[in-house]
């Protein structure tokens, strides 16, 4: 049997159709350049505001916006999605598609998504599994899933679990 080979695009358009989005503006931490999950928000009509704390990254990713013509529906803010700036329950939805891993204050991004997204709006976290993990040669072990479970569990509210070829995927509904 052929193996699946890991597609940036493809594994993001189907973490996108997951989340079932039922509004317009998004809050999307940790944005990393050229089709990260921002680009395929905005190419799908949403409004979003990503958040990184690399200026570089940042930059580029504003470079591959203009480029493609999406800069109109995108707000880039340099900020800690560790310890944002705006207002509790401001978002509707709150996606960090990968950036966990990356990130030392896990437990502060896992808060700081609950607090600024509104009482009835939506959180989806989405990491590595295993063979993602394998495909990105990434530090994180299998244990990072259960702590990025545990934290979500924390929080007391209900989610779903969907795992695809090499993302787990949160999905919390408040
Ligand atoms: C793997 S990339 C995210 C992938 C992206 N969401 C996508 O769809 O391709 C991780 C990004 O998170 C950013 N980052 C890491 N720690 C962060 C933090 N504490 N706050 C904000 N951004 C952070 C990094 O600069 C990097 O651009």
């Amino acid at each position: 049997m052929l193996k699946k080979q890991y597609d940036r695009v493809e594994e993001r358009e189907k973490v996108f159709e997951l989340m079932d989005l039922n509004t317009k503006h998004v809050l999307d931490l940790g944005t990393c350049g050229c089709d990260c999950m921002t680009m395929i928000l905005a190419k799908n009509g949403f409004r979003v505001t990503p958040v990184d704390n690399s200026e570089e990254k940042l930059a580029e990713a504003k470079e591959f916006a203009q480029q493609e013509g999406l800069s109109e529906s995108i707000d880039f803010r340099h900020e800690d999605a560790a310890n944002l700036s705006f207002a509790d329950g401001s978002f509707e939805a709150v996606v960090a598609y990968n950036l966990l891993h990356h990130c030392d204050d896990v437990d502060g991004v896992v808060s700081e998504m609950f607090r600024v997204c509104k009482p009835d709006g939506k959180i989806i976290i989405a990491e590595l599994n295993a063979d993602g993990r394998r495909e990105a040669e990434h530090r994180r072990d299998r244990r990072f899933l259960k702590k990025v479970q545990k934290l979500i569990e924390k929080q007391g509210r209900e989610f779903e679990v969907f795992d695809l070829d090499f993302t787990r995927v949160w999905i919390v509904r408040r």
